[in-house]
């Protein structure tokens, strides 16, 4: 498997169709914008992508929530996470939210998406300022602390390989367009943060 999927059949073409983007937008009131979190197993990703998405639904914004966890069970519950299925889970789930963002609608995604290179790939599938880089940061003691799941604690006893922060890389995004101290602040604060962030992008009013 590999992240750069080339079409394989020349004889393939783009069908433009009659309804676009625009169009779509414009019937749903709104700008279309992928909000990418990122961040470490158990900082937080999810909560503060779903309290995100009830404030912009109570505001009437048409979202999507992409979670790792459920996306796993379906679209990429093929993959495991060797570096090679984590870069073909996060080449996937780039392609759907771009097909999300064409729908017209404010996708949110949370999955740990730890290299800065498929990352960077997401973003450039997207036109300017339509991918919007969210660091969910939280220590590594801090994940270990919650373990949520208990899976650090099963990584550490050397049950689970390959565990993020453990024994595979995470790569903290350089210059993320919002970065969440979400170690030390309440869920709250938080979803406020990222909807000043949309706010001052023009994404919602
Ligand atoms: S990613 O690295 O490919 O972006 P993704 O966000 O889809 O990961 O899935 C992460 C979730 O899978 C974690 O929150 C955790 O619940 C679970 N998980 C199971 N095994 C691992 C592992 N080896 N490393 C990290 N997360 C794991």
């Amino acid at each position: 498997m590999t992240s750069q999927v080339q079409v394989q059949d020349s004889h393939i073409t783009w069908h433009q169709h009659n309804i676009d983007k625009a169009f779509r937008s414009q019937i749903k009131r709104q700008k279309p914008v992928v909000v990418w979190f990122t961040g470490l197993s158990g900082a937080g990703k999810s909560t503060i992508a779903g309290a995100l998405e009830n404030a912009l639904a109570e505001l009437g914004y048409h979202t999507y929530l992409l979670d790792g966890d459920n996306v796993r069970h379906g679209l990429c519950s093929d993959l495991g996470f060797s570096e090679q299925d984590r870069r073909e889970n996060i080449r996937r789930i780039g392609e759907l939210a771009k097909l999300m963002a064409d729908a017209g609608l404010i996708v949110l995604s949370a999955f740990i998406s730890p290299y800065r290179e498929e990352r960077q790939l997401v973003k450039d599938l997207l036109p300017e300022g339509e991918f919007i880089e969210v660091y969910v940061n939280t220590s590594l003691q801090v994940c270990e602390q919650r373990d949520p799941k208990g899976l650090y604690k099963k990584a550490c006893a050397g049950q689970i390989a390959n565990f993020t922060g453990i024994d595979s890389d995470y790569q903290p995004p350089l210059a993320p367009d919002l970065d969440l101290q979400a170690g030390a602040k309440p869920i709250d604060r938080l979803m406020e943060e990222c909807l000043q962030t949309l706010r001052s992008r023009h994404i919602i009013a």
